[in-house]
């Protein structure tokens, strides 16, 4: 199996992870992982805030975020991104998506557990964390090791569901 493909079979949601802190080098090639990602017009219409430490704290109190001892908040910027003019479509969440997923990846193959997390109110954690007004937090990354004890930092059952190929696939030719 290609080494790629291995990573997309391996990366789960973790919903618990142990209180093992992630090294600042690993967090940076995760980062890197994000770095690479493709983005309408090249545009990159992203900010990153990597959350440990006290301010992993200060989020705590906002919403659980799965023991994780840091986070990867990943924040569109409201004034940037591109607009299709057809249609007026805006593209910046689904560029923090494309770069977002490449670090969830990235961290799985680095050994680390991820969950991305969106429920959350983006201004709490805006004022929180005090981020400019014009970075606006659109989803987190928990990141850390899976906590092995009972497994219960292992894949959900709703991992592995699936929908069938005939339920998302459509060919014209
Ligand atoms: C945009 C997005 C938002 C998500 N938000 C949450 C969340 O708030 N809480 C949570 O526990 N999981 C969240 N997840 C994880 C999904 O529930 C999970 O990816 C899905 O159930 C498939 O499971 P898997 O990632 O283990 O394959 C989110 C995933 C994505 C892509």
């Amino acid at each position: 199996m290609s080494a790629l493909l291995e990573v997309l079979e391996k990366r789960y949601s973790c919903r618990a992870f142990s209180e093992q802190k992630v090294d600042e080098e690993l967090i940076d090639e995760v980062i890197r992982a994000g770095q690479l990602a493709p983005s309408a017009c090249n545009l990159q219409p992203y900010v990153f805030y990597v959350v440990t430490g006290g301010s992993m704290n200060v989020l705590s109190k906002i919403r659980p975020w799965y023991g994780a001892p840091s986070v990867i908040l990943g924040c569109y910027c409201a004034d940037r991104g591109w607009v299709r003019g057809s249609d007026h479509a805006e593209f910046r969440q689904f560029d923090l998506g494309l770069a977002m997923g490449q670090m969830a990846l990235r961290a799985c193959d680095l050994g680390l557990g991820s969950c991305f997390i969106a429920s959350f109110t983006a201004h709490e954690i805006q004022s929180a964390l005090k981020l400019p007004v014009e970075h606006c937090p659109e989803i987190g990354l928990a990141l850390g090791y899976a906590e092995t004890a009972g497994n219960s930092g292992g894949p959900s059952a709703q991992h592995f569901k699936r929908k069938e190929r005939h339920q998302i696939l459509f060919f014209r030719a």
